[in-house]
């Protein structure tokens, strides 16, 4: 059959029935081969233990058992050489490896597809690459905790206001508010420990959807791939695509985490607050204001979540209306999973970076810790805790100090002892005891509380948790 552009031949592979061939477009919006070559390990990877199952099932030859496996890594080093030529019009990286291993070894590769599927096939591979990426993304999660353990320990004492409502709420430490990320990233990695562990079943064999007459190991191939268990349903097995949405929604909660750190930097790093300063290496200068020193990585970590969020969007999307089993639909389930594990990759390494770099002006930290009253609660606290007054009578008295204070325009310290004693005559010059910000934090010793004390073992106890 000759080709031209209207009637190209038709495929080697599937072609049987068919006259033509896909026209230009229908090859375009078919193919997958431009983001799919990602899964070439896992593809070489899964052939090469179906292959040694076929042997040993005495489905296949050992002589062409040993052809294939030959094979198959020569096209392994083909490919990481660089001199593999990916071809569209073979659609996938399925299709690209059994033709290439045509070329290579004969009639032979056409006995690898045997009691395999397309289907099954790529839901391996898939499900192997997730498995492989999403162990990558848990080791870079936890070089950011150490990474913001080691500012929690330099700063377990560093006292800086706490936030409610973005309003100064009470004094807090650097250290513990870095320990409340350590606690986020850490749930993080769980997650994807938990999706791993459940996505752990090998599809291979399942075939097309029905299963196969031919008799197969599907223990054997599951356990050379590393998996648990093959997956109990052949129809699930081909169809499913939760161990990529879990992913995808533990990699949305992540940069979501990621994303809300960002906002504190940027917010920080401003000429308002200057909390924090960020190196050289993750700030960029504006080329018209020379006073200028921009927070991008941390902005472009706060934007990248939402492309995250929107691949679990897009992926939900496209499996909603699916029925049983496979739908070609679920191609598109790669280009949102590959997105979102390099964007997070990314994210994480500038957050790890940033981190690690971070200043923290420890003087101003203290200097902005009492401004909006923070330690009005340790007026009331003392209140119940000296005079025995029911709190919410001490939450009364205080802010009617807090009113004084206020109107004089001075600091809850800076109040005499005869002005609070004219609002309640049970306060007395103790009460001055608990009005420092540093008093205030170090009072704060119930178990997760933000007393340097606490802080110091806090950040023991999580690097043994943790790291
Ligand atoms: N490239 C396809 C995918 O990623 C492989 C499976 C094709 N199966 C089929 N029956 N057309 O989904």
């Amino acid at each position: 059959m000759t080709q031209t552009s209207d009637q190209p031949s038709a495929s080697t592979i599937w072609g049987g029935r068919f006259a033509g061939g896909p026209s230009a477009v229908m090859q375009r919006i078919n193919a997958s081969i431009g983001f799919d070559k990602r899964l070439y390990a896992q593809d070489i990877r899964g052939s090469k233990a179906h292959c040694a199952m076929l042997v040993k099932a005495g489905i296949l030859s050992a002589a062409d058992g040993t052809a294939i496996e030959n094979g198959l890594n020569r096209i392994l080093a083909e490919i990481e050489s660089g001199q593999f030529q990916f071809k569209t019009e073979l659609e996938d990286i399925h299709m690209n490896v059994e033709t290439r291993l045509a070329e290579l070894i004969g009639e032979a590769a056409g006995r690898l597809h045997t009691a395999r599927s397309r289907n099954d096939q790529v839901a391996t591979d898939f499900r192997l690459w997730v498995r492989d990426t999403l162990e990558g993304m848990e080791g870079a999660l936890r070089g950011l905790q150490a990474a913001l353990l080691d500012k929690a320990e330099a700063h377990a004492a560093s006292v800086m206001p706490g936030f409610t409502h973005l309003q100064a709420a009470q004094p807090v430490t650097f250290g513990h508010h870095m320990l409340a990320y350590v606690e986020m990233f850490g749930r993080d990695r769980s997650r994807l420990k938990d999706a791993r562990a459940r996505m752990n079943e090998c599809p291979l064999g399942a075939a097309a959807l029905a299963g196969t007459s031919f008799p197969i190991d599907r223990h054997m191939t599951a356990e050379a791939l590393g998996f648990d268990r093959p997956t109990a349903n052949s129809l699930d097995s081909v169809s499913d695509r939760d161990f990529a949405l879990e992913f995808l929604a533990a990699a949305a909660i992540s940069a979501t985490h990621l994303s809300r750190l960002a906002e504190e930097l940027v917010l920080w790093t401003t000429a308002q607050f200057r909390f924090v300063a960020l190196s050289d290496g993750y700030t960029t200068g504006s080329s018209i204001m020379p006073q200028k020193r921009n927070p991008d990585a941390a902005e472009l970590v706060r934007a990248k979540a939402g492309r995250v969020i929107g691949n679990l969007n897009a992926l939900l999307i496209v499996m909603k209306g699916l029925p049983l089993t496979y739908s070609k639909d679920m191609q598109d389930d790669k280009e949102p999973v590959f997105e979102a594990a390099d964007t997070l990759e990314l994210s994480i390494a500038a957050m790890t970076g940033m981190i690690r770099d971070l200043e923290v002006n420890t003087q101003r930290l203290k200097d902005s810790a009492g401004a909006g009253f923070t330690t009005a609660t340790d007026i009331a606290d003392w209140l119940v805790r000296v005079a025995g007054v029911p709190f919410r009578q001490a939450h009364h008295i205080t802010g009617r100090i807090v009113r004084l204070a206020e109107d004089k325009g001075c600091g809850l310290e800076d109040l005499s002892l005869e002005e609070l004693r004219g609002i309640d005559a049970r306060l007395t010059a103790d009460v001055f005891s608990v009005l420092s910000v540093e008093a205030s934090a170090a009072s704060r010793t119930s178990f997760g509380g933000t007393a340097p004390a606490n802080v110091a073992a806090a950040v023991a106890a999580a690097r043994q948790r943790f790291l």
